[in-house]
Order: C-alpha cells, then structure tokens, then sequence
C-alpha cells in the first residue's frame, strides 16, 4: 500500500497565518530551518491509482495540486479520490469537503458521532445535499472488533480504533468525548501482512490502543505538542496538548517514552502544531527523536508499505 502525506501539520498549519510565535516567525523571517506545511491530511491506496483521502483539510485544494496522483485525467472531469474517511469532526480535518463540491456525490466514511456533529454543529452532510447528491456516509463502526473494506481497496482491510483524545471546540460532546469522537485507523494489507497505525489525535494510549500499536509495521502517530503546556508557555494560547486530546512527545510516559517500546519498522509523527520545537531541523528536540529513530512527517512524504 501507499500513504502519501499531503499536510503534516495540526490545525493552522506551519506557519500560521496570525501567529508570530519562535518557529512562525522565524520561518517568515529565514531564521529557522524548517518548512512549512498544510493541515493534517493523507491519502493512501492500494494501488497508486484509487485513492483514500484521510481527513478533507482546509487546505486541500493546494494539497490536490501538489501530488500528480490525485488528477488521473481518465476523464473530463475526474479525481484520484475515490472516498474520503474521517477520523473525527475537527475544523482542520473536515473543511475541505467545502471544497470538494464540485466532485459530489462522494463517499464519506466516518463514524455515528462525526456524522452527528457533521449533520448539526457543523452541518456539512445536510448542507452538502444541494451539491448533485452531497456527501454519501458511510458508516465506520466505532469498535475495534469489526473490520471493514473499502470498495477501491479491496485488499486493505480498516479498523477503527476508539481513542481516547477529545471532541472538537464546537461539538455538544467537548470534553466528554465518547467512544466514536476520534478514531485511530488500523490498516493491513492482506496481500503482504503488512500493517499501519494512523492515530494523529492520541491522547492517552491505554493498554488497549498500545496493543495496536504494537502490531504496526508503520505507525503515523500524533505529534502535535512536544511540552504539553507549550502552547502556553509560547503565550499563544491558553490550552494544554490533554485538553486538546494530544499527548506530548517529552516527558515521562510522553509519546517518545511510548514509542521507544515499539517494534515498528517506521514511526512518524504526524499532526504537527507550529508551535513544536522538533518543525526546526536544528534543534535539540529533533536531534532527540533521531536518536530514538523518530521520524517527523513532511508535506509530500511517501511512504510505501511493502513486505
Ligand atoms: C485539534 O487537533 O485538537 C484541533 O484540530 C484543534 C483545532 O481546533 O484547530
Ligand atoms: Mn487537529
Ligand atoms: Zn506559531
């Protein structure tokens, strides 16, 4: 299978277009070896032609132009994605079916509760409706003992990992999230074995989420936050990386502690806030997780998962 990174970063993107925190400002300035990158996105397929959108970022439209994949110019009008899925109902995940109207109607699978906030707070589905047939859900059983398929993957079997992260500002269920709010996604390939762990809003991996990622191959996992009061020590905000429903990667029992007890072949933060220290390839932080072989996701990574 093939995952293509399409935006790395969390919600706001890297830089951020009103934040003048250390790494925004010094990218702007030239001082900072880093780049930038759009919000959380990937695309993943089977094949290379047919292709599952992770999350519809706000920035898709120039996510779509970067990678050549996702125009096979089969047709007049044509695209590479053949659905969507949703791992939750954040902005930064979801705006981008806004976008996609032109490309209506479209699968879109997500769970009962996304599908909620998405008929409700943030009515995309009955919105959508006006656009040639809208939005088509399709329903994600939010429990990790039922697998399901998607029909231009037909070899890649999914399982949606209930995560203990949190609902987005908007959603009646803000701060009580329930069982379905934010889903990691187990990926494998029955033709080779091979698996992956998508899961870029983790915010406490009990015993049960530690067992799926000990069977990853690959495990994308979130890295929005380094410190998780980062936010506020920047002065750029006043929440932590646990009321957002992400774990920070320093620290006791933090992401890198977790990772270090992994057998992955590949693991690779993902979700990247612009305030994290590890978006500046010269600092400390990010020599810190090339010492534990930590990768950090960038715009227009491709990974191919092959066994
Ligand atoms: C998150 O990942 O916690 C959200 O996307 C934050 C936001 O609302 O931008
Ligand atoms: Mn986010
Ligand atoms: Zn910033």
């Amino acid at each position: 299978m093939y995952i293509h990174v399409l935006g790395s970063a969390a919600g706001g993107g890297f830089p951020q277009w009103n934040c003048n925190c250390a790494n925004c400002d010094g990218f702007r300035k030239g001082t900072l070896k880093a780049s930038a990158r759009t919000q959380s996105s990937i695309a993943m397929s089977e094949d290379g032609e047919h292709w599952i959108l992770f999350n519809a970022s706000p920035d898709i439209r120039a996510q779509l132009a970067s990678f050549p994949a996702m125009q096979p110019c089969r047709a007049v009008r044509d695209t590479g994605i053949s659905a969507v899925l949703l791992i939750d109902s954040q902005v930064d995940h979801t705006t981008g079916l806004l976008t996609l109207r032109e490309g209506l109607p479209l699968d879109v699978w997500c769970t009962a509760q996304v599908h909620e906030d998405l008929s409700t707070g943030f009515p995309l589905f009955r919105m959508l409706e006006h656009w040639n047939g809208g939005l088509s859900w399709r329903e994600i059983p939010a429990t990790e003992s039922e697998s399901f398929t998607i029909l231009c993957a037909p070899s890649l079997r999914l399982t949606a990992i209930p995560l203990l992260s949190n609902a987005p500002p908007y959603s009646p269920r803000r701060d009580n999230p329930h069982p379905g709010d934010n889903i990691g996604v187990f990926l494998e390939d029955t033709r080779t074995g091979q698996t992956v762990l998508y899961a870029p809003g983790l915010g406490e991996p009990d015993e049960r989420i530690l067992n799926w990622m000990r069977k990853a191959d690959v495990l994308m996992v979130d890295g929005t936050v380094w410190h998780d009061d980062e936010m506020i020590r920047q002065e750029v905000g006043t929440k932590t990386g646990q009321d957002m429903g992400h774990l920070a990667q320093s620290g006791p029992g933090g992401m890198i502690e977790v990772l270090d007890t992994m057998p992955a072949r590949r693991k690779i933060l993902i979700h990247i806030n612009n305030t994290n220290p590890i978006l500046d390839e010269n600092s400390a932080e990010r020599a810190e997780l090339l010492r534990h072989g930590i990768e950090v996701a960038w715009d227009g990574m491709h990974v191919e998962v092959a066994g």
